[in-house]
């Protein structure tokens, strides 16, 4: 990497006279990948707009992501200044704009904030989360087993990851069941500032739980841990956590059933057992990643990546979905191969990769188990995807089935530590947040 002496324009070109290609409308959400193909012809990074006159880089080859990726020092996170000469209704500020949380720190604060949460993520032991995941997986395929049809996105691969953080950070079943309630809604867009009301005060309400009656569980570990985070800073990394860890979670459980029920080299998944889990999973990595296009950084001055001058303040986006299907790179077989970039990678990758996967994985078994002759209720091309720039989600996944019985289950909360105290009322909550916030979260939280 080297810096580009100012006004030394060694790109292709204007980037008004080429046109810079929308990561957004319609035909880039029905196929993302014709567009990574366009975008590739113009090397290793290209020009795009994330939304309507906002500019950005997208690193669209995986050579370029990994040297973006490694190199915090000409890219880092913080990008206040770039935020500041964007209008407040931007629509992509949401998702970009700063918070003080791991993802968006570097140096000494992002090792921090980072080692609150592997650290406190060290403590969880991976058998009670498998007898939950597998115990709340039950539960939710109870509540539609008997009617023979269900969205698997709201109804399963949604609910299951939230169910997932409620469990790990010990919220009692009451907050759990509010957080739960009040971010579906957000998904669903049912009343979503009520939602988020509701939402952000079921995480301040586990704080002030927390703080005053810690237990065995991760919100508690993150609290006591040495780097001792002030409540805010405790409230930005559970908000991260809960947007960083069930969204992709639901979007890589999705993407895979997809997979599964539609993709020929993947039919007979139940005669080939678990492998065909792992495989779907491995494609889906990939081709479809659940986190498509993420990770900007903004270079304080110009930068030259792979023969292209990157202007100083200017967003640079990592196209997780692109440069994983970089033809220069050659992937000849992606079962067992976990070389891509899904998970992100350098200093920022995610923290908890295996777990995610053995989360997804338990998810995709458990369905597959209690309704094996499960089909899509719509052709595969019929299917909706969720318009944003960032994620590669799907809007619904309709599938019917043979009705079967309910299982017995644990409750999903029962794993959970008991909080003595949780039934007696909590300290008052920190003053409310202002609406603009909580429309930030809402939009946030879907990817806009
Ligand atoms: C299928 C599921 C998941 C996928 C595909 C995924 C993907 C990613 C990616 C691509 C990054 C890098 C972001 C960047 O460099 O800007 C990342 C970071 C992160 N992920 Fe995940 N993730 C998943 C699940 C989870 C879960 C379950 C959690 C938490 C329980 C989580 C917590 C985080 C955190 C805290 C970071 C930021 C790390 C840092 O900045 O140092 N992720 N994830």
């Amino acid at each position: 990497m080297n810096s580009a002496p100012a006004g030394t324009d060694i790109g292709t070109g204007c980037p008004v006279a080429e046109g810079r290609v929308p990561l957004y409308g319609p035909e880039f959400t029905a196929n993302p990948a014709r567009v990574y193909e366009r975008l590739r012809e113009q090397g290793q990074t290209a020009l795009v707009e994330l939304a309507p006159g906002v500019p950005a880089t997208l690193v669209v080859g995986y050579d370029a992501a990994l040297e973006v990726l490694r190199d915090p020092g000409e890219f880092p996170r913080d990008g206040r200044r770039w935020a500041a000469t964007v209008p407040e209704d931007c629509p992509v500020l949401p998702v970009m704009s700063y918070r003080p949380n791991c993802l968006m720190t570097d140096g000494a604060e992002h090792a921090r904030l980072r080692g609150v949460i592997t650290e406190s993520l060290a403590r969880v032991d991976p058998n009670k989360v498998r007898a939950h995941v597998e115990a709340t997986a039950d539960m939710l395929i109870n509540q539609f087993a008997q009617r023979g049809s269900a969205d698997l996105l709201t109804e399963y691969a949604v609910a299951l990851p939230l169910w997932v953080f409620t469990f790990l950070h010990g919220c009692p079943r009451d907050v759990g069941e509010r957080m739960v309630t009040g971010m579906r809604d957000i998904v669903d867009m049912r009343d979503p500032e009520r939602a988020n009301e509701q939402l952000t005060a079921a995480l301040l309400e586990l704080i002030a739980l927390k703080r005053r009656e810690p237990a065995q569980d991760m919100a508690s570990w993150m609290m006591e841990h040495p780097a001792q985070l002030t409540d805010e800073e405790i409230l930005h990394q559970l908000f991260l956590m809960l947007g960083a860890g069930t969204e992709p979670e639901a979007n890589l459980i999705a993407n895979a059933l997809r997979l599964l029920l539609s993709d020929y080299r993947f039919a007979g998944y139940v005669a080939g057992g678990s492998m065909r889990i792992e495989d779907a999973l491995d494609e889906v990595l990939w081709t479809d990643p659940p986190v498509a296009n993420l990770s900007a950084s903004y270079p304080v001055r110009d930068v030259v990546v792979a023969g292209r001058r990157l202007p100083a303040d200017q967003p640079v986006v990592i196209s997780y979905a692109a440069a994983n299907t970089d033809p220069g790179f050659g992937v000849e077989h992606r079962s067992g191969n976990r070389a891509h970039l899904a998970w992100g990678a350098g200093p920022h990758a995610c923290p908890v990769q295996g777990q995610a996967r053995m989360v997804a994985s338990i998810a995709i078994e458990k369905l597959l188990d209690r309704l094996p002759d499960l089909t899509l209720a719509v052709p595969v091309e019929d299917l909706p995807w969720r318009e944003s720039p960032f994620l590669r989600a799907l809007a619904g996944l309709p599938v019917t089935f043979t009705p079967v019985r309910a299982v017995e289950t644990a409750p999903p909360t029962a794993p959970m530590p008991v909080v003595p105290g949780a039934d007696r009322p909590i300290a008052p909550l920190p003053a409310a947040t202002g609406k603009r916030w909580m429309h930030t979260i809402i939009r946030w939280w879907r990817g806009q």
